[in-house]
């Protein structure tokens, strides 16, 4: 079991602590109780790994590699949408890798010297895994820079004239890095990582096996054609897969002497407002947004965020990305358009546009 130790971050939320208020049932984000239950569910091995095929055979062939030269993993950045697995992964690399795992994000280092102390703390073959990378400073990335590239670090002693720089040497330790913003990646920050790697969402199949593991981790009798419904309405992410295999766990608890089957599982799923294809309530009132008050758009992100009342960040983060993959929205230099499968979806009549000829 590897190591870890959170450095710089609140501690892991326990059985006890309430869930977030409000909280949206399908959000990739994780609070509260859930995440200690998540931590439970968390494979420990890349053979565990379920889904992300290419990705995990990248990963094997990057560990065997590194154990077979007795070396430290070569850095490594993930990214992509929410709850597809890159802390879990991060976590899985330090397994396998037998290496002590040390947990930070992007805005809990405030300052340079917040980063030197971090870095000089790590042991060789340590991996330091940057949560939210896209998030840290300028003056913490420049820092950043030579303990990646050549293991050293760059410090100043003194001010005024007297002042010098002097280089300390660090060991030999792999840092990685998770982002759900590539883009907002500095160009000389991503050029120092050895290893990209996107998550893409999850096939169906993988995710129902994902539920069928957790459900005999959680002792739950779960058919396949139940997992199956679970597993289709989870927005290709394993977390939102986990959350609501819990919310039909409690109704199949009190309703159907706990044990989910397709009806059950349907049942379940309806009460929580999620259609057939998995979207909730926020998916449709953004692309209803889009169709009804703008006229199927283009839209900019701001100006549909304010008309829905709901941060632009959710939209781009949360909402986006799996509508775009349903290939219910385009993005356009011009801002969010509707597809016509959207409005077949909402069950609105989609408009003659000659205005706009080649739109869709
Ligand atoms: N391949 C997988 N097989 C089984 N379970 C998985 C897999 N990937 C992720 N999970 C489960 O999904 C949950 C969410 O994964 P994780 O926290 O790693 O996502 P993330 O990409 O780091 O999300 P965020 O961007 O919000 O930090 C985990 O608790 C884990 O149990
Ligand atoms: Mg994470």
């Amino acid at each position: 079991m590897a190591d870890e130790r959170s450095v710089n971050r609140p501690p892991a939320p326990t059985a006890d602590t309430p869930p977030h208020e409000g909280d949206r049932i399908v959000s990739p984000d994780n609070q509260g109780a859930e995440k200690s239950v998540d931590y439970a569910l968390r494979p420990q091995s890349l053979a565990e790994m379920l889904g992300q095929e290419r990705l995990r055979d990248k990963m094997q062939i990057l560990v065997d590699a590194a154990r077979h030269r007795n070396d430290t993993l070569d850095h490594v950045l993930l990214y992509g949408p929410p709850g597809l697995g890159k802390t879990t992964l991060s976590h899985i690399l330090a397994h396998e890798m037998k290496a002590s795992l040390k947990v930070t994000a992007g805005p809990a280092i405030e300052k340079a010297g917040d980063l030197a102390a971090i870095l000089t703390n790590l042991r060789r073959g340590d991996i330091l895994f940057i949560d939210e990378i896209h998030r840290l400073g300028r003056a913490v990335e420049e820092i950043l820079y030579p303990a990646m590239e050549d293991f050293a670090l760059d410090l100043v002693v003194g001010s005024g004239p007297g002042a010098r720089n002097i280089r300390l040497s660090l060991p030999k330790f792999t840092v990685v890095g998770a982002t759900t913003r590539l883009a907002l990646l500095t160009s000389p920050l991503r050029a120092r990582f050895g290893v990209v790697e996107r998550f893409d969402f999850y096939e169906t199949d993988a995710l129902q096996e994902i539920v069928k593991r957790a459900a005999r981790m959680l002792e739950l009798q779960v058919d396949e054609e139940g997992a199956l419904e679970i597993a289709r309405c989870s927005r290709g992410t394993p977390r939102i897969a986990l959350r609501l295999l819990r919310r039909v766990r409690d109704f199949a608890q009190v309703r159907a002497a706990g044990h989910v089957d397709l009806a059950v599982a349907r049942e379940a799923l309806a009460l929580l407002d999620i259609d057939w294809l998995g979207l909730d309530d926020l998916d449709r009132r953004v692309l209803g947004a889009i169709v009804y008050k703008f006229n199927g758009g283009p839209v900019g992100l701001d100006t549909l965020a304010a008309s829905i009342s709901e941060e632009s960040d959710t939209i781009m983060d949360v909402v986006e990305p799996y509508l775009l993959q349903m290939g219910f929205l385009d993005r356009t230099p011009r801002g969010r358009v509707a597809t016509r499968t959207a409005y077949a979806h909402l069950g609105a009549p989609y408009p003659d546009r000659p205005d706009q000829p080649g739109l869709f």
